[in-house]
Parts: structure tokens; C-alpha cells; sequence
């Protein structure tokens, strides 16, 4: 076991009232697993995240790291878009973690060139962030999070601003850099057949307050491809999630237009 979220609620108060966005979530994540969460907008899935990674605290509940070494970060964070900074070229952006913890400067710069070819990256180690497309700089973003070597790496929609051609590719690349190492990954993804090709196991999310309905163990054999799409398990169990997740999505949306007319 890895990481074990307990009970977890989260209410925002604003100016315009409470938000329950997240009504007790409970889940473990193993050692190595790619878990996926899928749910409908709205559900409080970033809001999770960013409670796994102390970015937010829960209103209730706990989030453990187990059997996490000391030394190591815990979590590093993917967005949907890359967050590169700008002033700085790709081999300086990658790794941001080493340097924070003050490591030798050959030392960092021996892992950004590493995780540059492990992404494929290399020949664009001198370009700045503004000269790459869409699909490089989440790369690069991924290349800086594994970089930093968390126990765990957070993903949310990491592919969502690419175009559907890009993001088949990069699907493919993630899958390719996962079984290299095998890190333990949560990836949010609103796309039912990437979390079914990427993921191990999938928990499947309420309409708000966030809740997890189910988790399904995805059956598909590893290594997976293009061609797992064929796979006569992986349309089952894309089904399986989509049965449950039409009635969260439909009450979701219902929610919203109701909110508009009050
Ligand atoms: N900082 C905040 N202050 C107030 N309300 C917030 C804040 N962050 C999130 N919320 C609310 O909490 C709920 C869950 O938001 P969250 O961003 O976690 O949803 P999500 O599942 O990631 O949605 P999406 O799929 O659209 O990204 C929403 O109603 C949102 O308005
Ligand atoms: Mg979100």
C-alpha cells in the first residue's frame, strides 16, 4: 500500500455560502498502481489532488503516505497545462526538485538530461518553453516530475489541452515511460478509454458532494497499445464505467441548469 485517503470532506466557504465539494472519500492507491479517477465536472476530483498533495487541507479525514522514506518527496504534480517556467530553457526547468534540495548543480544536471531522454526530449534541451508545442511541454512537465523521484505523481487531465491526435500519441508515451519504471500514478482524466488504457484501477466519482461510487479493476493484459482497443475487455469495461458514470454526469448537469434558473 502506498497512499490511503480517509474519510476526506471538504467544504469552501465563499462569500456566496458553503460548497460541500467533497462529501468523505476513502481510497488506497498501491505501491506501483496507475489509479485513475474519473467523475463529472464539478466533483471535486482537482480539489482531491490537491488535498493528497497538502496544497489543500480537508475539512475532515486524513491522507497517509505509507512506508514513505523521509528524504523523498512525496507527490509531484502534472497540470493540464505544463506550468514550465518561462525564463528558463527545458534542461533548466526539469530539475526543479534536486535544486530545491540544494543538490550539486552537476548532480541536477545529470538527472535533467536523463529524464529528457527518457521523454525523448533531449535535442530540445536548449529550447525555451515558448518554442515548443503542446504535446513537448507536458513532457517536459512529466520528465520534471519524475525527475523529482515523489512517491507519488499526480496527473490532472495532463493531455486535456492537446488535440485528439496528440493525445493518442502521448497516451502512448506515458504508457511506455510507466512500464519503464513503474512510479504510482494518479491520473484525473474526464476520457473513459485513456483511463481504461493507462490505468490499473479506476475510481469512479459521484456528481457533488464528491463521493466514490466504485472502484473497477481494469483486466486488460500489460504491456498495453493502440491495439488494447480491441481488447473485447477493454470495451467491457469501458462500458462497466460509463453505466455508472451517465446517471453522475446527467445529475451534475441537471444540478447546473437548476442553479442557473434559481
Ligand atoms: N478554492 C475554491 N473556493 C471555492 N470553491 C471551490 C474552490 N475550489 C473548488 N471549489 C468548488 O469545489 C467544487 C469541486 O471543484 P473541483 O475543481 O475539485 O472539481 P473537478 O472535479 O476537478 O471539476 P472538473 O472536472 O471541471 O475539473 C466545485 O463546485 C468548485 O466550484
Ligand atoms: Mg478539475
Amino acid at each position: 500500500m502506498k497512499l490511503v485517503v480517509h474519510g476526506v470532506t471538504k467544504e469552501f466557504v465563499t462569500g456566496q455560502g458553503v460548497t460541500r465539494a467533497l462529501g468523505g472519500v476513502s481510497l488506497e492507491v498501491r505501491d506501483r498502481e496507475f489509479f485513475g479517477i474519473i467523475g463529472p465536472t464539478g466533483c471535486g476530483k482537482t480539489t482531491l489532488l490537491h488535498i493528497i498533495a497538502g496544497l489543500e487541507k480537508p475539512t475532515q479525514g486524513t491522507v497517509e503516505f505509507v512506508g514513505a522514506k523521509r528524504t523523498k518527496s512525496m507527490v509531484s504534480m502534472v497540470f493540464q497545462e505544463s506550468a514550465l517556467m518561462p525564463w528558463r530553457n527545458v534542461e533548466e526547468n526539469v530539475p526543479l526538485g534536486a535544486e530545491f534540495r540544494q543538490e550539486e548543480p552537476s548532480v541536477y544536471k545529470r538527472v535533467s538530461r536523463f529524464f529528457l531522454e527518457v521523454v525523448k526530449m533531449l535535442d530540445f534541451a536548449g529550447a525555451q518553453p515558448h518554442e515548443l508545442s503542446g504535446g513537448m511541454k507536458q513532457k517536459v512537465a512529466i520528465a520534471r516530475a519524475l525527475a523529482n523521484d515523489p512517491e507519488v505523481i499526480l496527473m490532472d487531465e495532463p493531455f486535456a489541452s492537446l488535440d485528439a491526435q496528440t493525445r493518442l500519441l502521448m497516451r502512448e508515451e506515458l504508457l511506455r515511460i510507466w512500464e519503464r519504471d513503474k512510479k504510482t500514478v494518479i491520473l484525473v482524466t474526464h476520457n473513459l478509454d485513456e483511463a481504461v488504457m493507462l490505468c490499473d484501477r479506476i475510481a469512479v466519482m459521484s456528481s457533488r458532494p464528491g463521493l466514490i461510487k466504485s472502484v473497477v479493476t481494469v483486466d486488460v493484459p500489460r504491456p498495453r497499445n493502440f491495439k488494447s482497443m480491441k481488447d473485447p475487455d477493454f470495451s467491457r469495461c469501458m462500458e462497466k464505467i460509463w453505466d455508472m458514470l451517465r446517471y453522475e454526469v446527467d445529475s451534475a448537469m441537471n444540478a447546473a441548469h437548476s442553479s442557473k434558473r434559481a
